[in-house]
């Protein structure tokens, strides 16, 4: 185990977790960029980010529906950045981001369209509850989406894991069972050609 492990891609703080966050917010474009091309929703759709790091993807979401688009982190770094990326809809009343854990979230039954997440459910504790958590918060038919950039598949992956703290690697097949066993009715999963990007929808 290396000594030089980092817990800021877990739960971002101080000022480091700023530079990260700044970090993540273009490393990531890619997986963001996958994601967009691979998810379908309603013009009006109310959308919930969980582990929405710099509030990026947040903002992307406002501009494709003309609901409201939250946010949900555990770091009050990631809360704040959020809040800072989107100040204007924050203000207008069409974004309000949550500082909560995925586990317990302070949200009634039913009340998102979608709900999405992106590099973070391999932080996530006890993945069977946390994907039953999101299917509680979801409305009859939404849909969950998650997408990552590493899949557990690469041998590259294990390096990662022995240099970030908190990560868990699953395989697309063990998080589909997962998804299953939470309620989901069906899995969709989509590849990246060429990469470990993967994108998987769930449907409720
Ligand atoms: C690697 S970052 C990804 C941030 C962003 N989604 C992106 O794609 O750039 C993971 C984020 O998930 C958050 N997170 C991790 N575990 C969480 C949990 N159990 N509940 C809420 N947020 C969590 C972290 O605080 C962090 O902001």
């Amino acid at each position: 185990m290396s000594e030089e492990k980092t817990d800021q891609y877990m739960k971002p703080h101080g000022v480091e977790g700023i530079q990260v966050i700044e970090s993540m917010n273009e490393e990531h474009q890619e997986i963001s960029e996958f994601a967009f091309e691979c998810v379908d929703f309603n013009e009006n759709a109310n959308i919930l980010d969980i582990g929405c790091g710099g509030g990026v993807n947040i903002e992307k979401f406002l501009k494709a529906t003309k609901g409201n688009v939250d946010g949900l982190d555990y770091s009050d770094v990631s809360v704040r950045e959020s809040i800072k990326r989107n100040q204007d809809s924050v203000d207008s009343g069409r974004c309000n981001v949550i500082q909560a854990n995925v586990a317990n979230m302070p949200i009634e039954d039913e009340s998102y369209d979608l709900a999405t997440a992106f590099s973070t459910i391999f932080f996530w504790p006890d993945l069977g509850e946390s994907f039953k958590e999101v299917f509680r918060i979801l409305k009859p038919n939404g849909q969950f989406m998650m997408a990552n950039g590493i899949d557990g598949t690469n041998p590259a992956d294990e390096e990662l894991a022995d240099n970030i703290e908190g990560i868990n690697l699953h395989t697309p097949d063990e998080l589909e069972e997962y998804l299953l066993e939470a309620g989901f009715k069906s899995v969709e999963m989509f590849k990246k050609d060429n990469t470990f990007i993967s994108v998987i929808i769930a449907k409720k």
